[in-house]
């Protein structure tokens, strides 16, 4: 009977305890095994109720020791975790910014120092914001320049498409407000051409203006030239090569030194030493005129880069595609940037 009140009250704090209550009871040495020898010499008559008390006791004592030993197993766990506050919590992924909008960001945060505000403007637009008003003549080749993904076309003034460049973002500022005009445009552009590393079907430019008396090419030359050294860092050369834009004359394409590899072949420039990054020059005077400003009185300089380029030659990135398949792979190396 002592014993039966022992083994009901047993509760142990660890495995080490439940072992010891083994070996005392069960053990070869043990307390019932002991009992069990004490059987052996009683009489045949105290036999009976002798045995039926010491089996109970054995059964009791199993059962007890098989419900314990599961609970020390599976037990502590759950007891620990629930009363030990201090353990850590489960960490929580953070999400990390696009390079696009890294490098948008940057963009924006340098013209804004100079004064540039952010202008944005309709992804689908009609053939005039697009095309005629900066000076794209009908039927011009020029329009071949851009491959236009057409939503309604009847050859002419009702032509809706998805907008090939922000420059339509220039004439919706220049029609609806009075120089000066500051700004900048970002956004998205669409292109009809096939996918690949180098080309897509759509990408993103920032363009700029500045319109206001006696706007000249020196001011577009130290407007780009400064926002090089803030962009790509103090020292970087630039240089502009003639080109051509229906809306701006004369036109240019300006190139950086390429350091990213310092020579060493990452073949972004074609090893030429540089890398075109953007178009530009002074606004036509007729596209003013298009969009009601005296071009007598006014003049001013655009221009135009594309982002995925910017931070391709940021980021050492050669597969213009990583941009919009969101493979988490590529977009995690950008999660120190933000
Ligand atoms: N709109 C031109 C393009 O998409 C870029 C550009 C803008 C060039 C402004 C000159 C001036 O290629």
């Amino acid at each position: 009977d002592q014993y039966t009140a022992e083994i009901n009250a047993f509760s142990p704090a660890n495995a080490d305890e439940l072992e010891t209550f083994r070996i005392k009871f069960l053990g070869t040495k043990g307390i019932i095994k002991d009992l069990f020898e004490q059987f052996k010499t009683v009489g045949p008559e105290e036999k009976r109720t002798f045995g039926k008390v010491l089996n109970q006791f054995k059964q009791l004592a199993e059962a007890k020791y098989a419900e314990l030993k599961e609970a020390t197993e599976s037990g502590p766990k759950t007891k620990d975790l629930e009363l030990d506050l201090t353990l850590p919590g489960d960490g929580f992924e953070v999400g990390s910014r696009h390079p696009l909008s890294l490098v948008r960001n940057e963009i924006i945060d340098i013209f804004k120092r100079l004064g540039f505000v952010v202008a944005e403007g309709p992804e689908i637009e009609d053939d005039w914001h697009n095309f005629s008003a900066l000076n794209f003549p009908e039927e011009h080749p020029a329009r071949d320049m851009q491959d236009t993904f057409f939503i309604k076309k009847n050859a002419g003034k009702d032509d809706i498409a998805l907008r090939t460049h922000t420059s339509s973002v220039q004439v919706r500022m220049m029609e609806h407000g009075k120089p000066p005009f500051r700004a900048i445009m970002p956004g998205r552009v669409y292109r009809n051409e096939a996918i690949s590393a180098r080309a897509h079907c759509f990408f993103h430019q920032v363009e700029g203006l500045y319109v206001d008396e006696n706007v000249s090419f020196a001011d577009l030359k130290q407007t780009l030239y400064h926002f090089v050294q803030e962009l790509y860092g103090e020292g970087t050369k630039v240089r502009f090569r003639p080109s051509y834009f229906p809306f701006t004359e004369p036109s240019a394409e300006m190139d950086v030194s390429c350091t990213i590899c310092k020579g060493a072949g990452c073949n972004m420039c074609k090893y030429s030493g540089w890398v075109e990054i953007l178009g530009c020059g002074m606004v036509d005077p007729n596209v003013l005129e298009n969009c009601g400003i005296d071009s007598k009185k006014f003049t001013g300089f655009a221009f135009g880069m594309g982002m995925e380029r910017i931070a391709n030659l940021k980021y050492v990135i050669r597969d213009l595609r990583l941009f919009s398949e969101n493979d988490v792979r590529f977009l995690k190396q950008f999660q120190t940037e933000m």
